[in-house]
């Protein structure tokens, strides 16, 4: 079947206090956005990309995009809206048991390697996987103060990375059943697990880093030029 890529980049990037959503700022020379495709592609290039992008954006430039074969969706107001609206562009084309993998435009570090691990469990695996790390940090629930309540134990807690990988069907079900139900989330693994499923844990490298901070590029820059020696 067809593998579909989406790439949720419609983010207006409020947390990074920049002029510019965190996707477009400039890592190693190029926009982090150009960067993350670029992998992608390399690892993915059989894949039909559905780029999620904001209807009023206007830094984006159809150069950075590696594939012949891709489309523009229009983002939502939250990031399952940004992928609903992607699962709803290819419906007619997808078949339910198609592979759609998510990856984040915001995570421009992911490895060469940890994609192709991802995608052979998710060709094996019937519910879906995703990339993740296991905490290291001793983790402390607080109050509304910032004082400890209680330290969660860190034993088989992980980080949710992305791509993260699911059967067109299952995760258009699912996506559908936690936007109806108004439950926030903030990755697709969430909606899928709202079903009752578990998708598998892959691990994955910890400098697979997000964007969300300006220290986040610093961190960044160092982690591309790490990898390219
Ligand atoms: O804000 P957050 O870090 O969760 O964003 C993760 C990714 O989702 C980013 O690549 C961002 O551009 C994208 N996003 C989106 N549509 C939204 C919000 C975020 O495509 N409405």
């Amino acid at each position: 079947g067809t593998i579909w890529l989406i790439v949720p980049a419609a983010g207006r990037g409020t947390r990074m206090g920049a002029t510019q959503p965190k996707q477009y700022l400039p890592l190693a020379g190029r926009p982090v956005l150009a960067h993350t495709l670029e992998r992608l592609c390399q690892a993915y290039p059989e894949a039909c990309l559905c780029l999620c992008l904001d209807a009023r954006d206007s830094w984006f430039d159809t150069a950075w995009v590696p594939y012949d074969d891709w489309r523009r969706v229009d983002g939502g107001d939250e990031r399952s809206d940004s992928v609903m609206q992607a699962l709803e562009a290819i419906a007619d084309d997808a078949d339910d048991d198609d592979l759609v993998i998510v990856h984040d435009a915001a995570r421009p570090c992911v490895s060469h390697s940890d994609l192709l691990h991802l995608k052979t469990v998710l060709t094996q695996d019937p519910i879906g996987a995703l990339l993740a790390a296991p905490v290291a940090d001793t983790m402390k629930r607080a109050d509304d103060h910032s004082r400890i309540r209680y330290t969660e134990s860190r034993e088989r807690l992980w980080h949710a990375l992305t791509p993260q990988g699911f059967r067109y069907r299952l995760l258009y079900e699912a996506l559908q059943y936690v936007l109806r139900s108004g439950v926030p989330i903030t990755d697709e693994a969430s909606a899928v697990e709202a079903l009752g499923y578990s998708p598998q844990l892959v691990v994955g490298r910890r400098d697979n880093l997000k964007i969300t901070h300006p220290d986040d590029l610093v961190m960044a820059e160092l982690v591309l030029a790490a990898q390219a020696s």
